[in-house]
């Protein structure tokens, strides 16, 4: 079957994955990647995949709404994959405005473009909002986000992916715009900005840098591997069904000391440093400001419904990660240069 799908923010970290996913598996699609390439989006992640006949890259800044429409009017698209956010918490709180900007105003322009571009009809069209589960708010010691939890998001972050699904849900029910959301919880893997936990841990543990722990480090986030992710946004383009929501995650629950720990031990390993090197690197920092406590999912709509599952093993999806960052090297030190230095210094002062 042939297709012309639009995927935003397709050089960012999952992006990447998402794009790669679609440009090999299905040479029928014209795969067009829209992508502002803020200090986030890189095209070196699809430096593999960029001369593909089905992908074409085109440089847009989604609050833009005119080059929204533009890109509309000029391919035809039948589906939207939209990715491209703002996605730093940390940011959020030093910066909310362009949050705003990007998560809400960006949305908004895509739903308004989609619903122009489909106004003849709507068969076989779909818009599919990529978002968080950060946006149903924090978990105590118990529970689980299912996809009737209320939302209640605490971080300029959350609060603007909040307002984009409930805009996509708004279009849906008001225009009857076909669409799906999924809520991910948090993804590791190759290609993720250093201003993640993970490739922040294991790139400051390369450089025997401090590894700043937010609070007491007993914050508990569920890991699922990015591809898995892409696995699941491929599943629910094709079978989602329309107006609903789904959760994806990793089943994955780890607290943030514990996941460090790890790290400074397979790292050590790597490394060929003495076991317990790393561990002395770690470093309690003031915590975040309105630090969500814990984020589980369940998952079971998607798996039980569509039979997604994450690959179980924690261990070997961290080995991979870990390898990959060792092994390119080249990346993250030009991903490090620029920018993110003088972000690294306002956020955790001089290294
Ligand atoms: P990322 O920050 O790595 O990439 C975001 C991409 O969006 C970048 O390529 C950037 O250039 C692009 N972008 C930003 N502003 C733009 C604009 N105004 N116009 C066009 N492009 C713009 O983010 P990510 O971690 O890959 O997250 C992708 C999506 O998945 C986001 O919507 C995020 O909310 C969601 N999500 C992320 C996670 C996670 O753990 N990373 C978990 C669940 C959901
Ligand atoms: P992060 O990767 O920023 O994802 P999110 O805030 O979206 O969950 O952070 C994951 C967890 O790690 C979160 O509880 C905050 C914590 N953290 C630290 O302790 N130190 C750090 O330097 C960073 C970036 C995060």
């Amino acid at each position: 079957m042939n297709r012309k799908i639009l995927i935003t923010g397709g050089a960012g970290f999952i992006g990447s994955h998402v794009i790669r996913r679609f440009v090999g598996k299905y040479p029928g699609y014209q795969v067009v990647n829209a992508d502002k390439l803020t200090y986030a989006g890189n095209l070196e992640n699809l430096a593999d995949i960029d001369s593909s006949p089905n992908y074409v890259f085109e440089k847009c800044d989604i609050v833009d709404k005119q080059a929204v429409a533009g890109l509309f009017a000029k391919y035809g698209f039948d589906g939207v994959i939209h990715l491209a956010a703002e996605s730093h918490v940390d940011r959020s709180i030093t910066a909310p405005d362009e949050f705003v900007l990007t998560n809400v105003v960006g949305t908004l322009n895509l739903l308004n473009a989609a619903r122009e571009a489909w106004k003849d009809g709507y068969e076989g069209k779909l818009f599919y909002h990529v978002s968080t589960d950060e946006v149903y708010g924090s978990l105590g010691a118990d529970g689980f986000f299912t996809e009737d939890t209320a939302y209640d998001p605490r971080s300029p972050y959350s609060a603007s992916k909040a307002g984009s699904d409930h805009m996509v849900m708004a279009w849906h029910h008001t225009f009857g715009l076909p669409v799906v959301i999924s809520n991910c919880s948090n993804n590791y893997g190759p290609n993720q900005f250093p201003e993640k936990l993970i490739p922040l841990v294991i790139n400051n543990i390369k450089h025997s840098a401090p590894l700043p722990v937010y609070g007491k480090g007993e914050n508990i986030r569920d890991w699922l591997y990015v591809e898995d992710h892409a696995a699941a946004i491929d599943t629910l383009f094709h079978h989602g069904k329309s107006g609903e929501t789904y959760n994806v995650g990793g089943n994955n629950e780890w607290k943030n000391i514990d996941l460090i720990r790890l790290l400074c031990r397979i790292m050590d390993r790597k490394l060929n440093r003495t076991e317990g090197t790393s561990e002395k690197l770690i470093s309690f920092v003031k915590d975040r400001p309105g630090h969500d406590m814990r984020y589980a999912i369940d998952s079971s709509k998607l798996q039980k419904e569509l039979g997604w599952s994450p690959i179980p093993d924690f261990a070997v999806g961290l080995e991979k990660t870990v390898d990959w960052y060792l092994s390119n090297a080249a990346w993250l030190e030009r991903v490090i240069s620029g920018e993110y230095g003088q972000y690294y210094d306002m956020m955790y002062g001089n290294r």
